[in-house]
This record gives C-alpha cells, structure tokens and sequence, in this order.
C-alpha cells in the first residue's frame, strides 16, 4: 500500500472514530435530560392518584379506588424503572419543575383530569422511543414501549369508565362502584 493510501486509510479511521465516539456521548445525556422530564410526569401522575384515591376510598367507592390504587402501582413502578436507567446511564435522577396536580372532587373531575394527564403520557413517551431509535438505544427504547403500553391501557380503562357514565348516568355508575 502507498503510503498515501495508508494515510488516507488512517484519515477515515480517525474519522470514523470521531463520529462514533459522538454518536455515543451526545444522544446519551439528552436521553437522560428526557428521561428526568418523563420521571417528573410520573410523580405528577403519583401525585394526583394519590389524591384520587383518597377521595374515592373516603367516599365508599372501593371499586373504583381500587382501579385506581392499579394505575397508581403502575405509576410507581415506571418512576423506578425511569431512575434505574437514569442512573445506568450515568445521569443524576431529578425532578424537573413543580410537582403539582389538581385533585377533583367529583369523579368525573377526576377523570377528565386523569385522562388528560395519560393522552399527554402517550405522546411524551412516543417521542421518547423516537429519541432513543435515533440515539441507537435500544434497551432504553424497550423500556420506554412497555411504559407506553400501559399508558395506553390506563387511557382506554379510563375511556371505558367514561362511556359506562354517558350511558347509565353517573348515579347508577356510582352504584356499581361500591
Ligand atoms: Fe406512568
Ligand atoms: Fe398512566
């Protein structure tokens, strides 16, 4: 080989380097800036089931607490699941904003509330996934999917209730959640 050829070689090697090497450090602290935005939103959500479960539990309903005490163990285990990988990934797990949510005072409130709060869920973590593809992590991607999944089953549980009160009225709801 020239020696031309050889340096050309070793041009585009160190380059590939540089471009890896790259690829390796920057996706991975914005993933853990996204990661820290979605744990923020899950202690929101802890926050406002929390608040809804009390109110229902303090009013009789243990059907419908206990549907929620489901979403909320749900909430805590993704909280976990965000912070172990913050952590592997060599970020600092922190809370990024205020944790605030209103809690309704009647459950229809409460739903309108909670619904929002999962469609809002569904998106933040749908472009995580797109995030994470990009980044080339797909253990984090694979994490984020099963946390989604069941953002999408708690908004399609909450869609059910919603239909069951337009069609029987929320007293007779109410009845069948005792
Ligand atoms: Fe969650
Ligand atoms: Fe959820």
């Amino acid at each position: 080989m020239s020696t031309i050829k050889r340096l050309e070689l070793v041009a585009a090697i160190e380059q590939c380097r540089a471009v890896k090497s790259a690829a390796a450090e920057l996706p991975g602290k914005s993933l853990t800036a996204t990661l820290n935005k979605l744990l923020t939103g899950e202690f929101i959500a802890i926050h406002e089931y929390t608040g809804h479960y009390a109110v229902t539990k303090n009013l009789g309903y243990n059907k419908l607490a206990a549907g929620i005490k489901e979403r909320l163990d749900d909430e805590l285990k993704h909280a976990n699941m965000l912070t172990y990988r913050i952590v592997f990934l060599g970020g600092d797990p922190t809370v990024d904003g205020k944790i605030d949510a209103e809690v309704g005072k009647t459950v229809p409130k409460q739903f309108e509330l909670d619904k929002a709060k999962e469609l809002g869920a569904v998106q933040d973590y749908n472009d995580a996934i797109q995030q994470a593809i990009k980044a080339g992590d797909a253990v984090t991607r694979a994490m984020l999917e099963s946390i989604v999944k069941d953002e999408d089953d708690h908004v399609d549980e909450i869609s059910t209730a919603q239909d069951q009160i337009t069609q029987m009225g929320i007293g007779q709801y109410l009845v069948t959640q005792v």
